[in-house]
């Protein structure tokens, strides 16, 4: 299959989205739209992408990059206008994709089969259609006796008989590139909004001895976005077909109405997860985890066996058969080694946590490096902040931290070590030594009672 120039259509500003943005930088799963869109038309085979920019050229730029090249539409004047304002990229052979920036939906699949129905058909214009229940608001594709295309009417142009028309269309073509030059010589604005129809081309490329045909695609993929109703449509569509790809390659999701997975994340085989569970970005997740309820994960890489409950996951990595939570956070630049067990009310910050070591409640770690098999005990905190910088503590292999420490840093507590409950370390403790930082206690014997007698209690 030789490839195709593609042109996407993003020069509106989408007025009924209510925003500051343009529209098509609205996201869908994580990705602006006019990314998927992008990203479609380049794998189903696009050689060059061009899109035309308007409102908010500048933003939709810097989101794009240079994975694609840009035309500019000073003024929106209609969607055949916005082609004129491309014309000096687009090449004088081939064919010619024509998409819009805001039908995310639209499958890669789908625009090879309609490419090959293009070049099959040896047609000059293929124009993307699909059959709606309730067409109104969109173009209607107006057919012969014998079922050949004709024209291209807009929902706004329209007389009752052509309303009645379920065919419509999507806003999306495959021109042959000579045959789009020359129609866009013809397409004035002479209609109900006053506006350059791309859709003329039709009629237009039929008088210059062309020929047009349409083909067919499931509504779902051809549904643009107007709205933020539609844009939350548009999310649900899309989560429902990444969770179900992850389910086919061997995924348990609970409940996928209520699981939100980006699309870069990758789980293994026989992980389950559980609802109100978000992953995001480049996460990656090994097998038979189990992952959830509610929890919140980002950027980060989870081994093998661990289980994660009611928990926040930021940039960081944990090894396998890890437990964590109910409700910890893990923030970004940590590392979790192999079989450590990290319990409720726990935040670990940049911080390494050696094999075997267990941090079961309510510690505070952070800019830290803790060995292996090390217990860190209830409340205990490591005291990283000294109110103007942060400070490294390290901590060895097989330390017991008690209950309620602080380790103020730079501290390090080497191997073996023991902190007696309640202490407060500045200095560092040697290897097997126990450290005790507290006053020693102290009985009066009978204060009680004395104190009732002076009325005191
Ligand atoms: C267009 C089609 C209609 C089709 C519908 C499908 C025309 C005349 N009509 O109508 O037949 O059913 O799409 O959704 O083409 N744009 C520009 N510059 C402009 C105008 C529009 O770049 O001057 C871009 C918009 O950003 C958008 C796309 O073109 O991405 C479609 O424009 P829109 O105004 O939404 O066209 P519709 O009225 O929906
Ligand atoms: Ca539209």
């Amino acid at each position: 299959m030789d490839n195709f120039y593609t042109l996407i259509l993003a020069a509106g500003l989408g007025k009924r989205m209510k925003s500051k943005h343009p529209k098509v930088l609205h996201k869908v799963c994580e990705r602006p739209m006019v990314e998927w869109v992008v990203r479609s038309a380049k794998e189903a085979g696009a050689k060059d992408v061009v899109v035309v920019l308007g409102h908010g050229a500048e933003e939709v730029k810097s989101a794009l990059g240079d994975s694609v090249k840009y035309a500019y539409q000073e003024k929106q004047l209609g969607t055949g206008h916005a082609v004129m304002a491309s014309k000096d990229l687009l090449p004088d052979t081939g064919n010619i994709m024509i998409l819009t920036g805001d039908t995310p939906l639209i499958m890669p699949e789908t625009l090879k089969k309609f490419y090959n129905f293009h070049l099959k058909e040896q047609n000059s214009i293929t124009v993307l259609s699909s059959f709606f229940d309730v067409p109104d608001g969109y173009g209607r594709i107006v057919r012969d006796v014998n079922g050949n295309v004709l024209k291209i009417i807009e929902d706004k142009d329209a007389d009752e008989a052509i309303k009645g028309i379920h065919e419509i269309n999507s806003g999306m073509y495959i021109f042959n590139s000579d045959y789009l030059k020359k129609s866009l010589q013809y397409i004035n604005n002479n209609n109900a909004q006053g506006e350059y129809y791309l859709t003329d081309a039709v009629e237009i490329v039929i008088r210059l001895g062309g020929k047009v045909g349409a083909y067919s695609a499931p509504n779902e993929e051809i549904m643009g976005v107007n709205t933020r109703v539609q844009l939350q449509e548009a999310e649900k569509a899309m989560r429902r077909r990444i969770n179900k790809r992850l389910m086919l390659d061997g995924v348990t999701i609970i409940d996928p109405d209520n699981t939100y997975i980006g699309p870069d994340v990758v789980i293994g085989m026989d992980t389950i997860i559980y609802p109100g569970t978000r992953i995001e970005g480049k996460t990656s997740i090994g097998e038979d985890c189990e992952i959830g309820p509610n929890s919140y994960i980002i950027d980060s890489e989870i081994g093998n066996g661990c289980r994660i409950i009611f928990s926040m996951i930021t940039e960081s990595k944990l090894y396998n058969n890890i437990k964590l939570g109910p409700f910890a956070q893990i923030r970004p630049e940590s590392v979790i080694h192999n079989n450590a067990k990290l319990g409720n009310f726990i935040e670990i910050k940049k911080s390494v946590i050696g094999e075997g070591t267990k941090v079961p409640h309510l510690t505070y770690i952070g800019d830290a490096e803790v060995g292996k098999r090390v217990n860190m005990g209830c409340g205990s905190i490591v005291v990283n902040y000294d109110g103007k910088k942060k400070h490294k503590t390290i901590i060895g292999d097989d330390v017991f931290v008690g209950c309620n420490v602080n380790l103020v840093s730079p501290v390090k507590i080497n191997n073996n070590a023991f902190i007696a409950a309640g202490s407060t370390i500045t200095d560092e403790v040697p290897d097997g030594a126990l450290a005790i930082a507290r006053c020693r206690q102290t009985n009066k014997e009978g204060w009680v009672e004395e104190r009732r007698k002076k009325g005191g209690l």
